[in-house]
């Protein structure tokens, strides 16, 4: 801080303001000129902001800005189109490599709500024969992928890669009849593979 700056200050604060409220009087005590610029700065950063100029947005407007993330978003994270081969998945199910790595994305993402056997838990058992949302692979794979969010089942299509489902539900698909211990009573109506 400046001599003439504290001087000022000393000055300023030895001038007493005319009001009194309840007996109680105030010394004139400003801002210090540094936190003033600062204040201005930031009402300055925020029209800026608000118009999205330069090196702050793209230029084009926050909403432009917003539709663009979207974008790509969705372009790393494609939506399912449910045109999935029943084939390709079926293939998968015998495909040892495909269920390793079904497996490992079954312990990290989907234990947790249905058990590290799949026996059930907050989700329904995955292995007995009892589907609420049709237990064909294509129909695994369209709840894997679109979830029944009400229900707090996720729609992984957001957080994993199409092929990423594709294994996992292979995986699942594996476990039928798998007969884990104390398993969660059937939900849905059984269905012959
Ligand atoms: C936050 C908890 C939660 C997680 C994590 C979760 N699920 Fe679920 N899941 C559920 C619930 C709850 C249901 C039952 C939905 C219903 O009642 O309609 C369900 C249903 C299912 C179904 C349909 C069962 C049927 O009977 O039709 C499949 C298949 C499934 N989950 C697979 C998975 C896979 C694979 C993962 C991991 C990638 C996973 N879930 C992760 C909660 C979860």
């Amino acid at each position: 801080m400046s001599t003439q700056d504290d001087k000022d200050q000393v000055t300023r604060q030895d001038r007493l303001i005319e009001h009194s409220y309840d007996g109680i009087q105030e010394y004139d005590n400003p801002m210090p000129r540094w936190w003033l610029l600062t204040f201005a700065g930031t009402i300055l950063f925020a029209v800026i902001y608000l118009l999205n100029v330069g090196p702050v947005g793209n230029g084009k407007g926050r909403i432009a800005d917003y539709e663009d993330d979207l974008k790509t978003f969705a372009n790393a994270h494609p939506t399912p189109t449910g045109a999935v081969s029943a084939n390709k998945l079926l293939a998968m199910v015998k495909d040892r490599k495909e269920r390793h790595e079904g497996e490992e994305l079954f312990k990290k993402y989907c234990v947790s709500c249905h058990r590290m056997d799949a026996g059930g838990l907050i989700g329904p058992n995955l292995t007995d024969n009892a589907w609420i949302h049709g237990g064909q692979v294509t129909d695994i794979y369209t709840t894997v992928m679109n979830g029944v969010l009400e229900k707090g089942m996720p729609a992984w299509s957001t957080m994993l890669e199409t092929e990423e489902v594709e294994q996992v539900v292979a995986y699942v698909a594996s476990l039928q009849g798998s007969n884990p211990a104390n398993p969660k009573a059937p939900q849905g109506t059984p269905v012959t593979p």
